[in-house]
């Protein structure tokens, strides 16, 4: 199966991304949406794993997080990846208090002692919101307009999540299956 682990948005910070993402989707672009139930904020990508690397992945979630409080995170307008001239990933920015990054560090350090190969890049805390169709190309004014994207309010993510994402031809659908409370 299919894993990752990431940070759920709490409700008023979900609400907010998915009001730019309905004004976002106004836009003739060729862009595939992510879903509202997709929005949230990657921490460590395992891709395709076998059933007996579950449990230790969960183990390893329940050690990194342990003792870690809620932090604190905002968005910052849009932007994207791999940069503002070759956009294929948009996403919304966010700034993040030190807590996220340790915590993002953590699971890396972790899940390298279970055998997964650390990212080659470094952390760049964001919400994907859509991706730009293969072989198509944003209209010019785009990136203006997602970089003059409003900042949201701040909020505090309490928990990191286990997901289990099944990609199907409506695009990828994202099960919980452990929920880690920050709550040290
Ligand atoms: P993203 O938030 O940066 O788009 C499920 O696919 C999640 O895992 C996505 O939210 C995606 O992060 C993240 N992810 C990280 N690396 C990935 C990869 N190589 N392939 C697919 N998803 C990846």
């Amino acid at each position: 199966m299919r894993l990752f682990i990431a940070v759920p948005l709490p409700d008023p910070a979900l609400e907010e991304a998915a009001r730019i993402l309905r004004g976002l989707q106004e836009r003739d672009w060729p862009v595939r949406w992510v879903r509202d139930d997709g929005l949230h904020v990657t921490l460590k990508f395992f891709g395709e794993v076998t059933s007996e690397r579950v449990e230790p992945i969960e183990e390893m979630l329940e050690f990194a997080t342990s003792g870690m409080a809620p932090v604190e995170l905002a968005t910052l307008g849009g932007g994207a990846f791999p940069s503002r001239r070759r956009p294929r990933v948009l996403r919304l920015e966010l700034r993040a208090d030190p807590g996220l990054e340790l915590l993002q560090d953590r699971l890396e350090r972790a899940g390298e002692e279970i055998g997964f190969a650390p990212e080659g890049r470094p952390f760049q805390p964001h919400i994907t919101l859509g991706r730009v169709r293969e072989g198509d190309r944003l209209p010019p004014d785009a990136m203006e307009l997602l970089e003059t994207l409003p900042h949201g309010a701040p909020f505090l993510a309490d928990r990191v999540v286990l997901f289990e994402s099944r990609l199907s031809r409506n695009g990828p659908a994202y099960t919980a299956r452990v929920e880690q409370p920050l709550a040290g």
